[in-house]
């Protein structure tokens, strides 16, 4: 039986290590990433109208409004790459009126894995968070730091990685959170985020395969 093509949701608390899975995931599946977090802080620097009515609730650390981020991931999804390859939705849905947005497209993930971090280590993780904006890759000046070619200066800390403000964005998490997992109880794979990037990666991996797996031989069968 032939896997089915991987359409992946990746859910978790404000830097629960969603975008680090991400790098490996597309990686091992040749899936596109879709970031909303990324596509936002695209569009502010960019200058854009969707970034300018963005932006000022990202500096606060809160949701954008559902109208806003629910008309992007629905252009984005429909476009060829994604219809081919698969996807992999990082940091959407957030609320349930997302979650029904992407119900009432059709659009139905073969697994939505949710990366569970206890809220005081997600703190210490947004602190020492740094970005390369040359090739998009996620550090830790601790648990990740970059290789020695990288020069510190060029890495960016985000606006938002604040100790204030990630009391915000982990409010806006925890309130929404079980109403978007509740959507998706038949496809769920709740996985510990607090162990080593590979280790959190291979448990993921093992979930993905066997899922798209299942969902092949249905498609066989049907
Ligand atoms: P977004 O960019 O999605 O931010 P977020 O959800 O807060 O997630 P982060 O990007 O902060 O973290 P992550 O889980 O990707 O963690 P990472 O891998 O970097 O959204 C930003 C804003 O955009 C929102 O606040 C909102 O305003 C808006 N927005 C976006 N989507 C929206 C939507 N759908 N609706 C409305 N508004 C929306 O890891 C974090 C750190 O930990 C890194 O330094 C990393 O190196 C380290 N790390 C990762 N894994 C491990 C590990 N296993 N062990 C130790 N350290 C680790």
């Amino acid at each position: 039986a032939r896997a089915a093509t991987p359409k992946i949701i990746i859910a978790g608390a404000p830097a629960s290590g969603k975008g680090t899975q991400c790098e490996l995931l597309k990686e091992r599946y040749g899936v596109v990433h879709l970031s909303t977090g990324d596509i936002l802080r695209a569009a502010v620097r960019d200058g854009t109208p969707l970034g300018a009515e963005a932006k000022g609730f990202m500096d606060r650390g809160e949701l954008v409004p559902d109208t806003v981020i629910i008309g992007v991931v629905k252009e984005r999804l429909a476009a060829q790459d994604c219809q081919e390859k698969g996807w992999l939705l990082d940091g959407f849905p957030r609320t349930k009126a997302q979650a029904q947005a992407l119900e009432s497209l059709g659009v139905a993930p073969s697994a939505f894995v949710l990366l569970n971090v206890p809220d005081e280590l997600l703190v210490e993780r947004v602190v020492g968070r740094r970005t390369d904006p040359a090739t998009g890759k996620i550090y830790h000046l601790k648990y990740s730091p970059p290789p020695p070619e990288v020069p510190e200066e060029r890495l960016v800390h985000r606006s938002d990685d604040t100790e204030e403000k990630v009391q915000v964005r982990l409010r806006a998490f925890h309130e929404h959170c079980d109403a978007v997992a509740g959507c998706y109880k038949d496809v769920l794979v709740q996985v510990d985020g607090t162990a080593k990037k590979e280790a959190v990666f291979a448990e993921i991996k093992g979930a993905i395969d066997a899922a798209l797996a299942k969902e092949g031989e249905g498609e066989a069968t049907a």
